[in-house]
């Protein structure tokens, strides 16, 4: 198809001359370029919130917690004794709302993950014009919205799933202040859940359990990464405060690690787990496409996201080697196209639960047995460069 090679020589010259990749503090997180028709992206991403329920619902408490996220055996747990699998970039989706984007590291969006067990959120938020948008590198590729329509989303789970205990995490790729964030959260009404630690701006090795979360109704904890603690909105918490995590930019299966990346004044995770840190295992492969071009890589994600703990790469031994380092569980863990695996199983396993009430995923990811390329028709492919290019024009 020679449009489609014009297209991708274009590209590559383009990407190899000015840097497509922006380097900063979130180098692989704002670097995966894509590659989207940005009209179809955000008007998929945009669609109407879901109906807010009743505010007698809206503060909806349990009344009988025979489970808290997925099984009784939690409810006794601390909430820094307990692993949650988390779905990286998850409002960024590869699927028909984004013509299969390049850049879309999950398969189904954030209600769909939350039904099938998922209780870590994360995104990346930009400000698009006086707007918090979820915004995958920038508001141009990928605009899966404003915040506070996906933070109503996520509300009207939480609504609806008394008993459940989310965490969101996020990253603040334009360091608005946490009065900006605090506007959206309240406005979404998700800030009724957020729970407030008694000195939110230190890590702490005493947390509530999750059944005493539920019980009083605080069952939301939000990490930004970064913002300046403020105990006006003491629900926001300063990620790098309570959380350390491991290399996000891998490349290869074989590049996970236990290492400590960020915040790198801890020095290692040793000392951040002393200090009370709670370990985020990320464990999410990209692909070089060209020079400068990342994309998350679809073409491994079965064994990447395996319970196993035979293959190098797989989410099982990945984890069971962090644990043998550590000498405690990661209690966070992200991954890309959650789905897969299930990753899911992972978390089950170090939690040493069988989850009951959950929603099985219908149908998996574009990805079930065709290889990466085969789940772009030609002429996605082609729109997506087509786009890329433009987008790299616009850079120069
Ligand atoms: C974490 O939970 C496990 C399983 O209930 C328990 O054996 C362990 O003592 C707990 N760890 C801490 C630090 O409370
Ligand atoms: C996910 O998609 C379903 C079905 O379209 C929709 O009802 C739900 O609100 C969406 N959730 C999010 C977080 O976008
Ligand atoms: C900001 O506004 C300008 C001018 O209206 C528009 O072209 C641009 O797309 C907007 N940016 C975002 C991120 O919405
Ligand atoms: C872990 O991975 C990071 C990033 O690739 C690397 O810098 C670090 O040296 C690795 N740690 C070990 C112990 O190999």
């Amino acid at each position: 198809m020679p449009s489609l090679i014009s297209a991708l020589t274009t590209g590559l010259l383009l990407a190899s001359g000015i840097h497509a990749v922006p380097q900063g503090p979130f180098g692989a997180e704002s670097g995966i370029v894509s590659a989207v028709p940005t009209a179809s992206a955000s008007t998929a991403g945009v669609a109407a919130a879901q109906p807010t329920t009743a505010s007698a619902s809206s503060s909806n408490a349990a009344s009988d917690i025979s489970a808290c996220n997925n099984s009784p055996l939690l409810c006794d747990r601390a909430y820094n004794n307990v692993t949650y699998m988390g779905a990286h970039d998850s409002s960024f989706l590869r699927d028909a709302s984004t013509g299969n984007s390049l850049a879309g590291n999950q398969y189904f969006n954030a209600t769909v993950a939350l039904d099938a067990g998922i209780r870590l959120l994360q995104g990346q938020v930009h400000d698009a014009n006086g707007t918090l948008h979820l915004c995958h590198t920038s508001c141009t590729l990928l605009d899966a919205g404003p915040l506070e329509d996906w933070l109503a989303k996520v509300k009207f789970w939480m609504d609806n799933n008394p008993n459940e205990v989310v965490t969101i995490l996020l990253v603040n790729s334009d360091n608005k202040l946490v009065s900006d964030y605090a506007a959206v959260f309240e406005g979404s009404g998700i800030s009724i859940y957020g729970y407030q630690p008694s000195d939110g701006s230190t890590a702490s090795t005493t947390w509530p359990t999750l059944g005493n979360m539920i019980t009083s109704n605080k069952r939301l904890v939000t990490f930004i990464a970064s913002i300046d603690y403020s105990p006006t909105y003491p629900y926001l918490l300063n990620e790098f405060d309570h959380v350390f995590e491991t290399p996000y930019n891998v490349l290869s299966l074989s590049g996970f690690n236990c290492t400590l990346d960020r915040p790198s004044g801890q020095g290692s995770a040793g000392n951040a787990i002393s200090a009370g840190m709670m370990p985020l295992m990320n464990h999410f492969a990209d692909s070089l496409i060209m020079q400068g071009v990342q994309i998350p890589d679809e073409t491994d994600i079965d064994i990447t996201n395996s319970a196993d703990t035979t293959t190098t790469g797989n989410l099982g031994l990945h984890a069971d080697t962090c644990v043998k380092q550590w000498g405690t569980k990661p209690v966070f863990i992200l991954v890309d196209f959650f789905d897969h695996g299930p990753a899911i199983d992972t978390a089950d396993r170090l939690n040493g639960i069988t989850a009951t009430g959950r929603k099985s995923v219908s149908g998996e990811g574009k990805k079930s047995t065709s290889g990466a390329g085969e789940n772009h028709s030609p002429m996605g492919i082609n729109v997506a460069l087509v786009a890329f290019v433009g987008f790299a024009l616009a850079m120069v």
